[in-house]
Order: C-alpha cells, then sequence, then structure tokens
C-alpha cells in the first residue's frame, strides 16, 4: 500500500505521514529531506542555488548529509525550495522516491509532488493543509522554543514566499492530486489531526477494495 502526503511548509504533513507509517506499518520518506541535502550541498560548495547546473551538481550529495541538523534548519529550507525548482533536480531526485515507493509492501512518503507524480499510483492520498497564518504561528512558536528569536511577521513572510515559490514553479508545483483527500488542520490538534488522517485513509481503502 502507497499513501501519497502533500502539502505546504508547516502544515503538518510530517508529522502525519509519520503516524500514518507506524500505524500502519510501512517505512517513511520525508522527499523534502532530499532537497534540503540538495541545498545544502549547493551552499556548501559555494554554489548558487538559482543556478540549475550547480543545484544538479550538489545532487550527488553523500548519504551521510541526510542525518546532518544543519538540513532542519529554516535557512536550509529556504535553499531546498530554490534548488526543487529546477526539472534537472527534480528529475535527478525522481527515480529515488519512484523505487521507495514502489518497493514491496509499499511505503508513506510526504513531500509536494507525491500524489502528483512520484506516486500518481498510490492507494490513498491527503493533502494537508492550514492558513498561512496559522502554519506561521506553529513555526514561530517552534523557533521561539527552540531558542531562536525571530518575529512572527518575517515567519509570515517567508511562509508566503515558499508558499509563492512552491506552487508558482513551472515543474511539478504543489498541487491536490484530484484524487487526493483534503485535511484541514487549522482547527485540529495534532492527535485530532493523525486520527482524522488514519480515517481518511481507512476509508479510502475500504472504497478501492469494495
Ligand atoms: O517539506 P520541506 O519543507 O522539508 O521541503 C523543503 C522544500 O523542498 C520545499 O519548500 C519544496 C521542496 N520539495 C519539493 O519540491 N518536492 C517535494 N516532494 C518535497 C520538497
Amino acid at each position: 500500500m502507497i499513501i501519497a502526503v502533500d502539502g505546504p511548509t508547516a502544515s503538518g504533513k510530517g508529522t502525519i505521514a509519520r503516524a500514518l507509517a507506524e500505524h500502519f506499518a510501512l517505512p517513511v520518506l520525508d522527499t523534502g529531506l532530499l532537497y534540503r541535502a540538495v541545498g545544502y550541498q549547493t551552499q556548501l560548495d559555494h554554489g548558487d542555488a538559482d543556478d540549475a547546473a550547480d543545484a544538479l551538481a550538489a545532487c550527488d550529495f553523500p548519504a551521510s548529509l541526510l542525518g546532518d541538523p544543519a538540513l532542519r534548519y529554516e535557512t536550509t529550507g529556504g535553499l531546498a525550495s530554490r534548488v526543487s525548482v529546477h526539472p534537472q533536480v527534480r528529475a535527478a531526485l525522481f527515480q529515488r522516491q519512484r523505487d521507495f515507493a514502489n518497493q514491496p509492501g509499499g511505503a508513506v512518503l510526504d513531500g509536494r509532488d507525491i500524489g502528483t507524480v512520484i506516486a500518481p499510483h498510490a492507494d490513498a492520498k491527503l493533502f494537508v493543509t492550514a492558513s498561512a497564518e496559522e502554519r506561521a504561528r506553529r513555526r514561530h512558536a517552534e523557533l521561539v522554543s527552540r531558542g531562536v528569536e525571530v518575529g512572527y511577521d518575517v515567519v509570515l513572510a517567508d511562509i508566503h514566499a515558499r508558499d509563492a515559490r512552491d506552487t508558482g514553479r513551472a515543474d511539478a508545483p504543489l498541487l491536490r492530486a484530484t484524487d487526493a483527500d483534503l485535511l484541514d488542520t487549522g482547527d485540529l490538534t495534532i492527535g485530532g489531526a493523525v486520527q482524522r488522517a488514519i480515517a481518511l485513509v481507512e476509508a479510502r481503502l475500504s472504497r478501492r477494495s469494495m
């Protein structure tokens, strides 16, 4: 069984994907981490994230980079969003994600284009979202709890910029697949969002087996 979880930054899709993986005993891939590794490697190479050739060269990042805490930094998320615009980068990362999805027994993948490009054949698809203000509020609270001094307005502006880049790019933009279930986490607790996600996937699976 393949479960695709897509959505904008800070929507809660990563938490939901991990919870679904645990519930259905499936391996999970955070595909954003691959783009983060490419963005960070571009910077390590003193390249320009907006330059397709520089970003493509960084797709050869060492596997050990995936465990680097720097990949979780806000600045790395911005670099990831910039390198992900280049079709060459998306093509270089495609097969790895497709193979993960198609492994025997299935998998859960979260990202931006899982239900549309990487695994259009997924058994269940969720599009996880919340308003930009709510996502900024959550991201701001998380940063403050980690001791990062940043204003809410700065975080909101960053979320708007990331959304515009992720939805506006020509190749594989962030888009709800026509057969994806919408899950708005705006008014839900983490536990509530996870319960709703499990219920949506189970409903999808039972409809498919009818
Ligand atoms: O999910 P995330 O915030 O870690 O992703 C970082 C960036 O990577 C995101 O802004 C766009 C890009 N990305 C993508 O283009 N396609 C994916 N499947 C996953 C992430």
